[in-house]
């Protein structure tokens, strides 16, 4: 069975077409999301987050995007639901951190928000556990059984964490404390910007950072998302570690997938 068919029995039970949004801290990006290929259908839409970037400002770009992106003749079902990341804890749909996002966001019901704004049914979760799914769905994880640990480098370091093929929500592996610091503030790819890290420098904090989660996790593999994972042979062979380490296929595109096939996991789970 070729790889095609193999990924669209993998999505049977699934709606065929979702809106996945992604919301970042310089633009909010959305696509229509192709469930059986893990595909955006069309081009992406993306509007700068607004300044400053506070639950009502934010939802109004996010309605504003799906209005745009539900003109299109490839829509999906008005009834079908929006996924949506976001880049801090997410249980049950309300945020419960803000490391690099408006404070006001914290006990926010961002579900219910959405839900409200948009009057259809919106599901959040965490940016990085959205890139963690689609990359096992679809990309450099897929078929992979055992510990999965997708780390995504950008403005803080994400994390999922994912165990045959399911993941384990909020993992927050970014903000482990290690020689003394939160780890995102000294190995993200901000970081390297701030400190003017070359990739030699920045390896030596990437080595201390994967060593340090693999003692913890003992993975099968890591994959590393973000958007500097376009640069990953600049960081990547310069690593020493038992585990397999390897780029994320989707790139910018694992977080609106993610988020549109989370949706779609639970509006099937609804469906049961
Ligand atoms: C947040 C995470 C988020 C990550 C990447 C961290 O600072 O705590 O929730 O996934 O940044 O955006």
């Amino acid at each position: 069975m070729g790889k095609n068919s193999e990924k669209k029995k993998s999505a049977r039970g699934l709606p065929a077409t979702v809106i996945g949004i992604d919301i970042g801290g310089t633009g909010i990006k959305g696509g229509i999301v192709d469930l059986a290929r893990g595909e955006i259908v069309g081009s992406r839409f993306r509007v700068s987050t607004p300044q400053p970037a506070t639950p009502d400002a934010v939802a109004v770009v996010v309605a504003e995007i799906v209005k745009e992106l539900s003109s299109r003749a490839e829509a999906p079902q008005p009834e079908m639901p929006i996924g949506v990341t976001f880049p801090a804890i997410i249980q049950h749909g309300v945020a419960r951190s803000a490391a690099n996002v408006d404070k006001s966001w914290v006990d926010t019901d961002v579900d219910a928000l959405f839900t409200r704004v948009l009057g259809r049914d919106v599901h959040v979760i965490n940016d990085a556990d959205a890139a963690g799914l689609a990359e096992v769905r679809y990309g450099a994880g897929e078929g992979v059984d055992g510990t999965v640990l997708v780390i995504t480098l950008g403005t803080g370091i994400g994390s999922a964490f994912i165990f045959n093929g399911h993941l384990v929500p909020n993992a927050e592996l970014g903000h482990l404390e290690i020689d003394g610091h939160d780890a995102e503030t000294q190995a993200s790819a901000v970081a390297r910007e701030r400190l003017g890290l070359d990739w030699d420098e920045y390896s030596v904090r990437l080595q201390r950072y994967f060593s340090h989660v693999e003692f913890l996790f003992s993975p099968e593999l890591f994959i590393v998302g973000g958007g500097i994972s376009k640069r990953s042979e600049d960081f990547l062979p310069n690593l020493s570690l038992r585990t397999r380490i390897i780029p994320a296929e989707l790139k910018n595109h694992a977080g609106i997938v993610g988020a549109a096939l989370q949706a779609a996991l639970h509006f099937k789970h609804e469906q049961l």
